[in-house]
């Protein structure tokens, strides 16, 4: 179900792609939120199966051939029980509008969904594990990468077959308002001693982190895949390429 213009418009895109070789069952949890319902119907289309986990009241926003389940995110039991027979595992579940003073609001929900999704993951054997984390290092943030990168850490230490995607801000409708920081990344990218963290702490679109997530359902890795910023914002060419590769 495309919530937006933009999201219909990827959706048009994407439809012209041939499907993707493997059909993948994936076990989504956040995926209500701007990031999910972007990345959801873009998994649909290319054939990939969903189950979600879903807060009650928000079944309302995926689309019906989604397979709902309900279960607290907070705790790895409703994983070990819901997660299987899912080969790839997409974790999105965050406090919605993140800001300096959430730190506590980090540690009781991003922190503990993630662990307790990790844990029952490592445990299941999980094929593939995506963790949607944040460009770091950053000069702001710090409660909000803290988390992240102990998430990280847990996966790596869990040995999962992993891919973390880094973005910093993802613009989309409604979270526009750091295109007015545009000539500053532009001037950041072009100074010498800027440029590293201009990009590392770029802008990305939602289509971009959508299709890199895409990117991600559709090659899986064994250890630990990095996706920052500039990869993010390749995705949607490598996948073209791909498509294009394969027809010809
Ligand atoms: N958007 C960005 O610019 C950006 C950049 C870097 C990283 N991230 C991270 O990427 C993830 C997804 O981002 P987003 O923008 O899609 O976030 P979002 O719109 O706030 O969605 C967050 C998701 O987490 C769920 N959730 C929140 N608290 C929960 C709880 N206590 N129990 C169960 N589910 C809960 C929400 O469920 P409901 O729909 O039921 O509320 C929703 O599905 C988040 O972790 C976010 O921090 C986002």
């Amino acid at each position: 179900m495309p919530a937006s213009i933009s999201d219909i418009r990827l959706l048009l895109r994407v439809k012209t792609l041939p499907k993707a070789a493997n059909s993948r069952r994936v076990f989504i949890a956040g995926g209500t939120g701007y990031i999910g319902t972007g990345l959801i119907p873009i998994l649909l289309e290319r054939g990939h199966r969903i189950r979600a986990l879903v807060c009650p009241g928000s079944k309302a926003k995926l689309a019906a051939e989604v397979e709902v389940v309900s279960g607290d995110a907070l705790d790895a039991n409703t994983y070990r029980q819901l997660i299987r027979p899912a080969d790839t595992f997409i974790h999105l579940v965050g406090v919605s509008r993140p800001s300096p003073s959430k730190g506590a609001e980090f540690r009781a929900v991003d922190l503990v969904a993630a662990r307790e999704a990790i844990d029952a993951c490592a445990e299941l054997g999980m094929q593939h594990f995506i963790y949607l984390s944040v460009a770091q290092p950053a000069p702001v943030m710090k409660h909000y990468i803290a988390v992240r990168a102990e998430c990280e850490r847990r996966i790596q230490e869990r040995h999962l077959n992993s891919t973390i995607v880094r973005p910093w801000y993802v613009l989309g409708p409604g979270h526009r308002w750091p295109v007015v920081l545009l000539p500053f990344y532009k001037l950041g990218e072009w100074l010498p001693f800027t440029r590293a963290a201009a990009l590392r702490l770029g802008l990305a679109t939602l289509d971009q982190v959508v299709l890199a997530l895409v990117e991600a359902v559709e090659s899986p890795v064994q250890g630990t895949r990095i996706v920052g910023v500039p990869e993010i914002r390749s995705a949607g060419l490598n996948l073209t390429r791909e498509a294009q590769r394969k027809t010809a």
